[in-house]
């Protein structure tokens, strides 16, 4: 699995967390790949991203150590430690599930627009907009890091499934440029109209400003009849 950060999937791991404590899900041979890490940050940071996925997942579920991948906040040397975590996502057969949050100018990860649309796991200056966005965890504005190691667009697209979530209105420009734009670096999030098997979970306030959403609910709402409908014209 690749596991994003943010407010926006705490939810999914306080769910994947019960179903763990309930008995109905083993994390025994699950792997797990960060998507993103902020420089200069070290592990035990509160504000690191490894010390999020401790809190909020790893350390609820029985997921292996050995198990559990992640881009260093300070590696040694940048080039080397992104190019070895694409070796080792390539070592476990790529990712079978990957989760996204989406940022309000469309990134994903921490791939801000302008990045390659085929971009790999790199070092990434982050907009001022994401600074401001991430500083309201942060006591001063200052310590926010500038930048960023990320999966590149190119890696993220190699995951067999991608689950893309947000929620609110502050979403709401970003999915429906995502969804029903054209397909732009300026918004990241576009490349997954490409993609065989990408799904956009969201709220309605996240689904307000869609053009068509009441095709998509029209459609959501008459998916499981199919089977039904092919019956009736036996
Ligand atoms: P959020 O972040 O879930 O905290 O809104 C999402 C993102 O910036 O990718």
């Amino acid at each position: 699995m690749g596991l994003a950060t943010g407010r926006t999937p705490l939810g999914v791991y306080t769910r994947l967390t019960e179903l763990h404590k309930k008995g109905e899900m083993d994390f025994f041979e699950v792997v797990a790949f960060s998507l993103d890490e902020y420089l200069g940050l070290k592990e035990d940071h509160p504000h690191s991203f490894a010390y999020y996925m401790k809190k909020n997942l790893y350390r609820h579920i029985n997921i292996k150590r050995e198990n559990i991948f992640r881009l260093h906040g300070t590696p040694e040397d940048i080039d080397r430690h992104c190019q070895e975590y694409e070796e080792k996502i390539k070592s476990f057969g790529g990712i079978d599930i990957q989760i996204l949050g989406i940022g309000k100018n469309g990134h994903i990860g921490f791939n801000e627009p302008s990045s390659s649309l085929s971009s790999r796991t790199r070092v990434k200056t982050l907009t001022q907009e994401t600074i401001e966005a991430n500083s309201r965890l942060f006591k001063d504005k200052n310590e926010v890091p500038r930048f960023c190691l990320t999966m590149g667009i190119g890696t993220i697209m190699e995951a067999k499934m991608i689950i893309l979530l947000a929620n609110g209105k502050e979403k709401s420009q970003a999915i429906a440029k995502s969804v029903e734009g054209p397909i732009t670096a300026s918004v990241p999030a576009s490349i997954l109209q490409l993609h065989p098997q990408a799904k956009i979970i969201i709220d309605l306030e996240a689904a307000s400003l869609l053009k068509r959403k009441n095709y998509y609910q029209w459609v959501y709402e008459n998916k499981g009849r199919v089977n039904d409908f092919l019956e009736k014209k036996k």
